[in-house]
């Protein structure tokens, strides 16, 4: 069935990959979000509740995820040109919301809705998840490049302990009981534009706490909180220290 409605070409040029993704399925649904009123944010509602209460399988997790790998990369690490963000080592309660959002309209996301809809079920979701957070955390993501970097780190730096901290804590662990996602070894191109489609309301499943305080944030100062970001790593989750550890 997956074959019959999926078709999708991956060709790498020299570090750049040029997908086409061809769809006979119909279009994602369109779930009320954060621009409605009486939104909730993480409404316990739907398969994302079953999904939660299941314990995953990674091995049937490894197998669910070999079509997610074609952007996500097998190792989960996505593009550092932050078209496919990095995976490896999220919460399971996090992928599992992103997974459901995106699956049931409330996050749009046209590349993936028709990948995230080939699991079959809340146990599916689980066990992808399962699997996915099992993943050590790459360290060849994309950092700031700019000349100016240490600088841009260390006003990004005073930046998030401000304001960000409090959720997605000191290494950009998040935390996993309240849905917050890990930060550290994430793409900085991704995380630019994710902070920016959320201040603009455009990531409809926000929260709207976390928008409130990115609200009033310039260009320039995201910038500076993504370049600190994509410099934080997490100990005992990035991938060099978990194999020595082995
Ligand atoms: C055709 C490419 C493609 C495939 C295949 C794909 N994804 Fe994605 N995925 C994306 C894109 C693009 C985004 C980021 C969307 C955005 O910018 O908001 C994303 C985002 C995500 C996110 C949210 C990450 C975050 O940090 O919030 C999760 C979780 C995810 N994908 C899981 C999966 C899983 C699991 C599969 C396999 C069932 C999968 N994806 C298959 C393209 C893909
Ligand atoms: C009240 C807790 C809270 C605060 C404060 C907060 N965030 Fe978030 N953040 C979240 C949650 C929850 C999400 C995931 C939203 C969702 O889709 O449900 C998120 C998502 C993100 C993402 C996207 C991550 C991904 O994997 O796609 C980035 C980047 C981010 N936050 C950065 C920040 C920065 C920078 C600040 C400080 C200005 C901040 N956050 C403040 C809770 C918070």
């Amino acid at each position: 069935m997956k074959a019959s409605i999926l078709s999708i070409a991956l060709v790498g040029v020299t570090g750049i990959a040029a997908i086409s993704v061809s769809y006979a399925g119909p279009p994602a649904p369109k779930a009320a979000g954060i621009e409605s009123k009486g939104y909730t944010w993480n409404a316990q509602q739907g398969e994302k509740i079953e999904a939660l209460k299941l314990k995953g399988d990674k091995n049937n997790g490894e197998e669910a995820y070999e079509v997610c790998g074609a952007c996500h990369l097998p190792s989960g690490a996505g593009r550092p040109d932050g078209t496919f963000p990095q995976l490896a080592g999220q919460h399971t309660t996090v992928l599992i919301k992103q997974m459901a959002d995106t699956r049931a309209g409330l996050r749009d996301n046209p590349t993936m809705y028709p990948f995230a809809v080939t699991l079959t079920d809340p146990q599916e979701l689980a066990d992808v998840s399962a699997y996915i957070e099992s993943l050590c955390i790459p360290t060849n993501h994309g950092k700031y490049e700019g000349a100016d970097a240490e600088q841009q780190i260390a006003k990004g730096r005073d930046l998030y302990e401000k304001q960000c901290l409090e959720c997605h804590g000191k290494n950009g662990e998040g935390d996993k009981a309240k849905f917050y996602p890990v930060i550290a070894g994430q793409h900085y191109n991704y995380l630019l534009r994710q902070m920016t489609e959320i201040r603009e309301g455009k990531r409809r499943n926000a929260n709207p706490d976390m928008v409130k305080a990115i609200k009033p944030y310039t260009d320039d100062m995201l910038v500076a909180i993504s370049a600190y970001q994509a410099s934080l790593t997490m100990p005992g989750a990035m991938c060099a220290e978990k194999a020595s550890k082995k």
